[in-house]
């Protein structure tokens, strides 16, 4: 039996990376997807055709996180489509290096606006019908920076550490009525985000990494798997860490 067989889960930022690697496992477990992502259709067909193998239905919408009719019109068009929504990853996320003494506002806005407001307004517009159905799951991406803080990326950091916040007060507000909330905070992890690091950045964290190496979206997507299925259903408002070591609590 699949783990998530007759499920259907709302994956933001799927077309690339962490999101693209936890909707594949997800589809391989039996999950209808919605791939919700700023990008086109045909950049995100990759993922949409990694979907399809599996003979699960896949639904592109595209998407801003960070716009409020964006979000409402890609949750009316998931119901649309399935009826129902399981499963929400708020995986959607931006990073940008900026020393705080000379951080654009702008730059700010964007980070934060994609990272903590994207999640916030995907949580709104979904967390209803899961409720009152007195079912759903609720997996936020969030990162380690957001627990130890990072160099450079105050912006980044402070929405992350946001999303760690949001997902306790969220867990304290709906767990006994059946939606499960928690996130995930990965190391650093290859994906195009983190291609955007500076080679000093790059070797600076693998001296300091304990397991000596950069992390796979595949060590990522497993903690995804079980945060959504029978086997987290003790987990509440938890914060599970892929990261090589290099948080430990
Ligand atoms: N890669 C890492 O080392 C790492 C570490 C910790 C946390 N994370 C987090 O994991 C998540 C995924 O990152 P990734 O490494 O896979 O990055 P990525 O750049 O490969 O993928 C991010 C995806 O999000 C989409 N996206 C960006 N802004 C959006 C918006 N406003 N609306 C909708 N979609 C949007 C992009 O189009 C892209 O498909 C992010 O939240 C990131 O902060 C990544």
């Amino acid at each position: 039996m699949k783990k998530l067989e007759g499920r259907t889960a709302v994956i933001t930022g799927a077309a690339s990376g962490i999101g693209k690697g936890i909707a594949i496992a997800f589809a391989r477990e039996g999950a209808a997807i919605v791939v919700a992502d700023r990008v086109n259709e045909a950049q995100a067909a990759e993922v949409l055709a990694g979907i399809r193998q599996n003979d699960v239905e896949a639904l592109f919408v595209h998407t801003d996180v960070s716009d409020e009719e964006s979000v409402r019109s890609m949750a009316a068009q998931a119901l649309d489509r399935f009826g129902k929504v399981d499963i929400l990853v708020n995986n959607a996320g931006i990073f940008t290096e900026s020393l705080i003494e000379n951080m654009a506002i702008d730059d700010w806005d964007r980070v934060v606006n994609t990272n903590l407001r994207g999640t916030f307004l995907c949580t709104r517009a979904l967390i209803g019908q899961m409720l009152e159905r007195g079912d759903g799951r609720i997996i936020n991406i969030a990162s380690q920076l957001g627990q130890i803080g990072g160099g450079a990326a105050g912006h980044y950091s402070a929405s992350k550490a946001g999303v760690i916040g949001l997902t306790k007060s969220l867990a304290r507000e709906v767990s006994t009525r059946g939606v499960l909330v928690n996130a995930i905070a990965p190391g650093p992890i290859q994906t195009p985000l983190l291609d955007s690091e500076t080679e000093e950045w790059r070797s600076g964290k693998l001296a300091e990494l304990p397991i000596g190496r950069f992390g796979t979206v595949d060590e990522v997507t497993p903690t995804a798997v079980l945060l959504a299925s029978a086997g987290g259903s003790y987990y509440v408002g938890q914060t599970l860490g892929p990261n090589g070591g290099d948080v430990m609590l």
